[in-house]
C-alpha cells in the first residue's frame, strides 16, 4: 500500500473493517482515500492523530453535510439537508454548537438518565421474556434493536405505533450516505417530526421533546428547525449505535469464552467490560465529516484547505501505539481512553445513557441465560453496508 494518491476503498472496508483499518493505519495514519460511496476524504486511522483532529477547530463541522451532499450530487443539486437539518449538532461549530448543546444538555441530564433505569430494566425483561423457550433467537430483531429504540422513542415521546416507519427511515438515512434515497428518507423524517413538534406544542406530554419545546422560555427558546435537528440526532444517535454495542459485545464474548466466564463470575467487572466492548467492536467506523478551514499540517501530512476529513474511531481504538494487544478482548483493561464516543466538543451527548443501556442489556441477558451460543456461521456474519456504522446485520443465538 503506497501513501501517495487516494486509495479506493471497497466493500472490505466495511466487511473486514479491522484488518483494512489496521493496514491503513500501519501504512499512513492520515491519508487520502475514496470511500466505497465514491466520496474522496482524508481518512484518519491513528489514535493520536484522531484525537488531534477531533480537538482542532481548523477541522470544521459548519454546514458540512450540505457541502458533502453538494459535492456528491453535483453543485446544481439542491441539498436534501434543508434548514431543518442545518442545526444538527454534528453540522455546527461554536458558537451555535455551544448554545444548542447547552440547551439540550440542560434537559438531557445525568438525573434524566438515572430516572430511566427502572424502565430500561423493565423493557429488557419484557424482551427477554419473549425470547424464553425458543430454540434459536435472532438477537438484533429480538433484543439489540427494540431495547434502545423503545428507550429513546419513549424518552422523546414518539408514539409507539410509529416505531416501524420511523426505524426504516432512520436505517435508510444512516446506511444511504450521500444518496438520493437517503435524501428522500431525510425529508420524510423531517415532515414527520414537524407534525410531532406541532403536536407537542399543542398538547405537551411528559417527554423530552415536550420539555425541549418549552425549554428556554426565558428568551432562549429553540426554533422549530433547531428542535427537529436536535430530535434527529437524539433519536438516530440514540439507537443506531447502541444496537451495535449490544450485538458487537455479544459477538466478542461468544468468541472469548474465558472472558464471558470471568464476567459471569465477577459482575463488578460490567462497567469495564462495556468500555472494552466499545473499544473492541467500536459501533461507529467513521466519524461525522469535517472539513479544513485552511491548509493544515498534521502528523507531517499537509491537508489542503476545504478537504473533507473523517476519523475512523474503529481503527484508532485498535492502535497498538495506544492499546497493548489491541485485537484481544480484555474486560479487565484499564477503563478510559477509547474513542468510541468521539473526542472534543462533539463528544457523545448520550454516552451516559448508552453505558446504562449496555450494562442493563448485558446484565439481564447473563442473568437469564447460563449458556449463550452463536449459531450463525462465521462466513454468514455480515456487517451493515454502511461506512458510518459497524454493526452486524444479524446474529442467531441459542440461549439456554
Ligand atoms: C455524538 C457514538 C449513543 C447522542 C457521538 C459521536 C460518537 C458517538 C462517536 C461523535 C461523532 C463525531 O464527533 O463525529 C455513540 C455510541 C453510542 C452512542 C458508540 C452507543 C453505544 C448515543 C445515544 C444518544 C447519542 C444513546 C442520545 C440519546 C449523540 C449526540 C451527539 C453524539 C446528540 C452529537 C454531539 C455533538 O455534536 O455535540 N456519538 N453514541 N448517542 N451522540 Fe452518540
Amino acid at each position: 500500500m503506497t501513501t501517495t494518491g487516494p486509495l479506493v476503498l471497497g466493500d472490505d472496508f466495511v466487511q473486514d473493517a479491522h484488518s483494512v483499518g489496521a493496514k491503513l493505519r500501519d501504512s499512513a495514519p492520515i491519508r487520502p482515500v475514496v470511500l466505497p460511496s465514491g466520496m474522496p476524504v482524508w481518512l484518519v486511522t491513528g489514535y493520536e492523530e484522531a484525537r488531534a483532529v477531533a480537538a482542532d477547530p481548523r477541522f470544521s463541522s459548519h454546514r458540512v453535510y450540505d457541502r458533502m451532499h453538494r459535492m456528491a450530487l453535483g453543485d446544481d443539486e439542491e441539498s436534501p439537508f434543508s434548514e431543518d437539518f442545518a442545526m444538527n449538532l454534528l453540522n455546527l461549530d461554536p458558537p451555535d454548537h455551544t448554545r444548542l448543546r447547552k440547551l439540550v444538555a440542560r434537559t438531557f441530564t445525568g438525573r434524566t438518565v438515572e430516572s430511566l433505569r427502572p424502565r430500561v430494566e423493565q423493557i429488557a425483561d419484557e424482551l427477554l421474556d419473549a425470547m424464553m423457550g425458543r430454540d434459536s433467537v435472532e438477537l438484533l430483531e429480538s433484543y439489540a434493536y427494540p431495547l434502545p429504540i423503545r428507550v429513546i422513542t419513549e424518552l422523546l415521546g414518539v408514539p409507539f405505533e410509529d416505531h416501524d416507519e420511523f426505524t426504516a427511515w432512520s436505517k435508510t438515512m444512516v446506511d444511504g450516505g450521500a444518496t438520493e434515497e437517503a435524501g428522500a428518507a431525510t425529508m420524510r423524517m423531517a415532515g414527520y417530526l414537524h407534525s410531532l413538534v406541532a403536536a407537542k406544542r399543542e398538547n405537551p406530554g411528559d417527554d423530552l421533546l415536550s420539555q425541549l419545546v418549552h425549554e428556554g422560555e426565558d428568551g432562549e427558546r429553540l426554533s422549530s428547525s433547531e428542535l427537529i435537528a436536535v430530535s434527529v440526532v437524539l433519536l438516530i444517535g440514540g439507537f443506531e449505535t447502541t444496537v451495535n454495542l449490544i450485538s458487537g459485545g455479544v459477538l466478542s464474548l461468544s468468541r472469548n469464552p474465558g472472558q464471558l466466564a470471568l464476567l459471569r463470575a465477577d459482575r463488578s467487572l460490567m462497567p469495564t467490560a462495556i468500555e472494552e466492548f466499545l473499544r473492541h467492536e467500536t459501533p461507529n467506523i467513521l466519524s461525522s465529516p469535517r472539513y479544513t478551514t485552511e491548509e493544515v499540517e498534521i502528523a507531517g501530512v499537509v491537508i489542503p484547505a476545504g478537504g473533507f476529513v473523517m476519523v475512523s474511531w474503529l481503527a484508532a481504538n485498535r492502535d497498538p501505539a495506544r492499546f497493548a494487544a489491541p485485537d484481544r478482548l480484555d474486560i479487565t483493561r484499564p477503563r478510559g481512553g477509547h474513542l468510541a464516543f468521539g473526542h472534543g466538543i462533539h463528544f457523545c451527548l448520550g454516552a451516559p445513557l448508552a453505558r446504562m443501556e449496555g450494562e442493563i442489556a448485558f446484565g439481564r441477558l447473563l442473568d437469564r441465560f447460563a449458556d449463550i451460543e452463536v449459531l450463525s456461521a462465521v462466513e454468514d456474519l455480515r456487517w451493515r453496508d454502511s461506512t458510518a456504522m459497524h454493526g452486524l446485520e444479524s446474529l442467531v443465538l441459542r440461549l439456554r
